[in-house]
């Protein structure tokens, strides 16, 4: 079977930085340690008032196609991935396919383009149509462009704002790739849900707290599912463990227990019994709630192990990374969380070929969505390309009141004014609407 994955992933952030610990937390009359320890997050990425999801995006897809010295024509699928889209009709692959013409020879006249909608997950999804695209052998030995690109932003005063976060990531999916081989067995979990939603509006209704339980219920669907059509799973059998991340202390949350079910009648769960007992069953019960509360205690005292510790020191905490210092991407998240872990195996000057990961897709509304990747020969050659610190260190640093500005320069329903903090080089930007109302795009030298 031909061999089909990511090629090549770029990412571009907003360009403003908003420190949650040392600007957000006090003006929010809140403790600091809420979001260092609580959500795990030091800083949000916000857009320039020049920036949006078709600058963000374009510019990755930018940078993505010159690092790998692509033309239009190599491509034949767009699918942008996004759930901050300001238009109903034409998707934001034609605005970016737009961008694109400005700078590349030729154009994408023949390229299928389109955009995917299903919250966080969406990105994942559209990666899953470029694989059967390419699969079905439609593909015509061009390559799919896939951007997952997001202004995460909640109405002020939210619980949500505290996750804040812009952002793109640019991926190509292609034979042969360079980075990562996907799995061709996938576990879905799914379920009409009201957790949290846009129904016509720019920011989202949130049942936070709902919605942290709905993430955790359908991922563990999702990796039954899995196991159902890939058989047992072993906790060693991954490197990394690549989950959406709308906050660390989420998947702080899934990961264990994640680790709970992929070692329950394993030798793991031998070994741990004398320090913590064994999972309990739930034929052991007479009821429900009881099975719940020796579950949870379970649970807490396998969070505590050394062996529990070692496994999430070593799998999933290098995934966090890069989500501590710009929050929620939503489409582009889990991408992100990837990029993460690979970039901290590159640093620790391992080597990685061969090595599998765990990649859990979540969204909102809600589905989950598990497959496994397979780190490749080129994957460091790949990753020692971005040049995401440089990005994250120039950030421009937002006092309260500059961030309140760039939120209201932000709001469809605010009519402010705002200037840009930042100067826009050799990258798209907004440039004002056009005759019909659509967003008009240049690139600025
Ligand atoms: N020191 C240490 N920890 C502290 C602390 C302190 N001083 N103060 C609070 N904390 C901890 C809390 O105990 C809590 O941790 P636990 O959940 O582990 O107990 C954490 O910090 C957050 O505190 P709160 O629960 O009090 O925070 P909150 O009620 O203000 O909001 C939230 C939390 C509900 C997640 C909110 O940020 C929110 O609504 N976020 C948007 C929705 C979201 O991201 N949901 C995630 C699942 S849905 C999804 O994944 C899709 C998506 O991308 C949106």
């Amino acid at each position: 079977m031909t061999s089909v994955g990511i090629d090549a992933i770029e990412i571009h952030t907003g360009k403003l930085r908003l420190d949650l610990p040392e600007t957000f937390a006090p003006a929010m009359g809140d403790a600091p340690e809420k979001y260092t320890k609580g959500l795990g997050l030091h800083a949000s990425s916000f857009p320039d008032t020049y920036e949006d999801i078709v600058t963000m995006g374009a510019n990755a897809a930018h940078r993505l196609m010159t690092r790998k010295g692509l033309e239009p024509d190599d491509i034949g699928r767009i699918d942008v991935a996004t759930e901050s889209a300001f238009d109903q009709s034409k998707p934001v692959s034609t605005y970016i396919a737009g961008c694109l013409e400005q700078v590349f020879e030729g154009d994408f006249h023949h390229a299928n383009k389109g955009e995917r909608k299903f919250a966080c997950v969406a990105g994942t999804q559209s990666i899953d149509d470029a694989y059967n695209w390419i699969r079905a052998g439609r593909h015509r030995d061009r390559a799919a462009l896939v951007i997952a690109t997001d202004t995460a932003l909640y109405a002020r005063d939210d619980p949500g704002e505290a996750t804040q976060g812009a952002g793109a990531v640019a991926m190509l999916i292609d034979e042969d790739p360079d980075l990562v081989e996907l799995s061709n067995e996938q576990g879905f979990g799914s379920a009409d849900e009201t957790d949290f939603l846009k129904p016509q509006q720019q920011f989202p209704s949130v049942d936070g707290k709902r919605s942290v339980n709905v993430y955790l219920a359908r991922m563990r669907e999702a990796l039954i599912d899995y196991q159902r059509v890939a058989g047992t799973i072993h906790a060693e059998d991954f490197r990394l463990g690549p989950f959406h991340t709308p906050f660390p202390g989420m998947v702080r949350k899934a990961a264990v227990l994640a680790y709970r079910h992929i070692t329950r009648d394993t030798e793991i769960e031998d070994e741990l019994e004398a320090e913590i007992g064994r999972q309990p069953r739930h034929e052991e019960f007479d009821d429900d709630e009881a099975y719940m509360e020796a579950l949870s205690e379970y649970t807490d005292a396998l969070q505590g192990t050394e062996r529990y510790k070692t496994w999430y020191a070593r799998t999933i905490d290098p995934t966090l990374d890069i989500s501590r210092h710009v929050g929620n991407w939503y489409t582009g998240s889990v991408h992100v969380a990837r990029v993460s872990g690979l970039k901290s195996l590159a640093e620790d000057g391992e080597d990685a070929v061969g090595e599998r990961l765990l990649v859990g897709s979540y969204g909102s509304g809600a589905q989950a969505e598990i497959h496994v990747e397979t780190i490749q020969e080129n994957w460091l050659e790949e990753i020692d390309a971005l040049n995401i610190d440089e990005q994250l260190e120039a950030r421009y640093e937002l006092t309260f009141e500059e961030y309140e500005d760039v939120h209201d320069a932000h709001n469809y329903d605010e009519d402010a004014v705002v200037e840009e903090f930042t100067v826009p080089d050799s990258e798209f930007v907004f440039d004002g609407w056009g005759r019909m109302g659509e967003r008009k795009y240049r690139f600025v030298e």
